[in-house]
C-alpha cells in the first residue's frame, strides 16, 4: 500500500491533460516532468504512454517521498526515481529529453520562475522538443474567470510574487528562449494547456 499525497485537482484533471499529451507528445524519448508535486501525474502518464522514459521532480523533498511512493505503488519500468530540481538552479542535473512538463507550478513561485524554465527546458531539450503548460491564466483579449481572480487573489495574499500569469506574457518569454507556440486548449475549470514546441531554427535563439 502506498502513501503518497493525492490531490483531487490531480485526479480530476490527469485524463483530460493526457488526452492532450497524447497528440503532442512523440511515440518514444524521454519526458522531464517540473514540479511533479505528489507524483499521480507522472504515473498516470508513464502507464498510458509506455514507450517513454519519464523523469519526474520537485525541489520539495516531501513532494518527492510522495512520487517515490507513487512509482512504488505502481511498479513501471520506465519511471525514473523522483529528483531534486528547482528551476532556478541551473544547470539542471538531467540529460536531454524530447519533452519537458508542467503543470500548475508558474503562478506558485515568482514570475522570474517561468523564464528560469523556459531557460532550463531549452538547455535540456533537443530541437523540436515539446514543452507543456498547465494551469489557469490571464489573457489580455478576454475577462478572467471569477474562480480566477478569487485563485489569484489567495495566491498573492501567500506571497506577493504569486499570482496567475498573463498567457500573453509566458508566450513572449518562451518565444524569447526559443520555443514557438504550437497550441493552447482550454481545459477544464478555467485552465489552459499551452503546447510550445522548440524552434528547429537557429536565428530565433
Ligand atoms: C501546486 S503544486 C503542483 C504539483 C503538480 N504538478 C500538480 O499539478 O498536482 C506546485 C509545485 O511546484 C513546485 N515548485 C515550486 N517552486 C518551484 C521551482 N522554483 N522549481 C520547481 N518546482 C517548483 C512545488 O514544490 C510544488 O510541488
Amino acid at each position: 500500500m502506498h502513501c503518497g499525497r493525492s490531490s483531487a485537482a490531480a485526479e480530476r484533471n490527469r485524463n483530460p491533460i493526457l488526452a492532450v499529451l497524447q497528440r503532442h507528445l512523440p511515440a518514444s524519448g524521454r519526458a522531464l516532468e517540473i514540479a511533479s508535486g505528489t507524483g499521480q501525474h507522472v504515473v498516470h502518464f508513464a502507464a498510458a504512454l509506455p514507450a517513454i522514459e519519464w523523469q519526474p521532480t520537485d525541489p520539495d523533498p516531501a513532494a518527492r517521498d510522495s512520487i517515490a511512493a507513487w512509482c512504488e505503488q505502481a511498479k513501471l519500468a520506465n519511471v525514473r526515481p523522483p529528483i531534486e530540481l528547482d528551476v532556478h538552479r541551473r544547470p539542471w542535473p538531467v540529460s536531454t529529453v524530447d519533452a519537458v512538463l508542467c503543470i500548475n507550478m508558474i503562478h506558485i513561485a515568482p514570475w522570474s520562475a517561468t523564464a528560469a524554465l523556459f531557460e532550463g527546458a531549452r538547455e535540456v531539450t533537443v530541437h523540436g522538443a515539446v514543452l507543456y503548460l498547465y494551469g489557469p491564466y490571464r489573457r489580455r483579449d478576454r475577462p478572467t474567470a471569477p474562480s480566477n481572480e478569487q485563485f489569484d487573489a489567495s495566491l498573492r495574499e501567500q506571497d506577493p510574487a504569486w499570482g496567475l500569469r498573463d498567457l500573453e506574457a509566458v508566450i513572449e518569454i518562451g518565444n524569447a528562449a526559443g520555443f514557438e507556440l504550437v497550441e493552447v486548449v482550454d481545459m477544464p475549470a478555467n485552465n489552459l494547456s499551452v503546447v510550445f514546441r522548440r524552434s528547429t531554427s537557429t536565428s530565433s535563439v
